[in-house]
């Protein structure tokens, strides 16, 4: 099928809530994408921080096919290895003490959310469900989701009313503290935040926010659905500050190319749940599970520390072009302000073969932790010729 065709259809049969950009992508090998009509593309964006080792990956994919020769479904009515095996990892890789399985980011935090208030209910009787959020965050599309979401322009009337208990408050801890009442079960926060501008919080305040939460037994959330899984250069990214949440969601990146959500719960929160408290009916699918555990035991130490350099040395180039603004982020997890419309460079830097994603008025890389030297090089160099135009 051409593209025009696709496009054709897409509009004919699709729902219309994306802008894309005017391009397919049939296939591809490691960081380098392919369209049906044989442009081939330098990926800086990895499906939005999912595509983790890049396409075609050749561990993955026996992983994945391995399972689907097995069983591709069980239900959640059944014992499977492939969730045993991936929960006895994250465990054993974070500390966490249980693991629920969903199937994307917002079902991960809906998931949290629930968590955080049962905790409350269980422990201080009916009452206590606020649930604190950061400015600019983002948290997903689901109406729980949506009302954590840090940001006025994520609350159309349209969509009301929109459940309560959220109310979003600046990063530190003296507008925590302000914002703490005896209703505050939780404060939910991405330790970077990715879709309002790969915006690295103040450590210190980070810290401070961890203490205080501790103190009010208010539980913390840490949303690493896009910074999870190597993405930031460790494991997960609320451990460059130094802090331990209460409970951690993922997604994105965790199956490498799958539907898969995982809400990990730590020390106090390990009963939360009991049978029939939450589910999901493809929550913990095999085939997504064992493509995870081929990415996760490859996330060491060594391959955390090569992401760290690699993000760096981009930092560092990217940091040196003309035009460039600021350059923010931590590991693969990159936003770079300039003097221009984020939206019109991307669409230039894919005329010049390289995909890139944007994250409000910035660009927004997240190549394959895997990317080579030689391709950021390249990218480098389309960035560099767009950017400075
Ligand atoms: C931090 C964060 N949380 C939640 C989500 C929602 O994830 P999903 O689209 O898989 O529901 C996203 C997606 O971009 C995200 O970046």
């Amino acid at each position: 099928m051409s593209f025009e065709e696709i496009e054709k259809k897409d509009s004919c049969y699709i729902a219309h809530t994306y802008n894309r950009f005017p391009t397919d992508i049939c296939g591809g090998e490691g960081a380098m994408l392919f369209s049906e009509d044989g442009k081939t593309f330098l990926d800086f964006g990895t499906g939005i921080a999912v595509n983790t080792f890049g396409v075609n990956d050749e561990e993955w994919k026996k992983a994945v096919t391995a399972q689907i020769n097995c069983v591709q479904h069980t239900s959640n009515l059944y014992y499977a290895r492939p969730a045993v095996e991936l929960a006895e990892l994250l465990c054993a890789k974070t500390g966490a003490k249980k693991v629920f399985f969903s199937n994307s980011g917002a079902e991960a935090n809906e998931c949290a959310i629930k968590a955080a208030r049962k905790y409350s209910y269980d422990k201080y009787g009916a009452g206590r469900y606020r649930i604190l959020t950061l400015k600019n965050s983002f948290h997903g599309r689901t109406l729980a989701a949506l009302a954590a979401t840090g940001q006025d322009v994520m609350h159309p009337a349209c969509f009301a009313p929109y459940p309560e208990g959220f109310y979003s408050i600046e990063p530190t801890a003296a507008a925590l503290r302000a914002a703490l009442t005896p209703q505050t079960c939780a404060l939910m926060f991405e330790p970077v935040q990715g879709e309002s501008g790969v915006n690295v919080p103040d450590a210190e305040q980070v810290r401070a926010m961890a203490a205080l939460c501790k103190e009010r037994d208010v539980l913390l959330i840490a949303d690493e659905v896009q910074t999870g899984n190597g993405r930031t250069g460790k494991l997960y990214a609320y451990e460059h500050f130094g802090i331990c949440p209460d409970i951690v969601t993922t997604a994105k990146g965790l199956a490498g190319g799958l539907p898969l959500g995982a809400t990990m719960f730590f020390g106090k929160c390990e009963n939360i749940f009991g049978a029939g408290d939450h589910g999901s009916t493809f929550g913990g699918n095999p085939v997504a599970c064992a493509g995870a555990c081929s990415i996760l035991r490859r996330l060491d130490k060594e391959l955390l520390l090569e992401v760290q350099g690699k993000g760096e040395y981009l930092r560092t180039h990217l940091s040196r072009i003309k035009n460039v603004r600021s350059v923010s982020g931590i590991g693969l997890m990159i936003g770079v302000e300039t003097t221009k419309p984020a939206r019109e460079l991307a669409q230039k830097c894919l005329e010049k073969g390289l995909i890139v994603l944007t994250a409000k008025n910035k660009l927004r890389l997240l190549p394959p932790l895997n990317v080579k030297k030689s391709e950021m090089d390249a990218a480098l160099q389309i960035l560099n010729e767009v950017i400075s135009e």
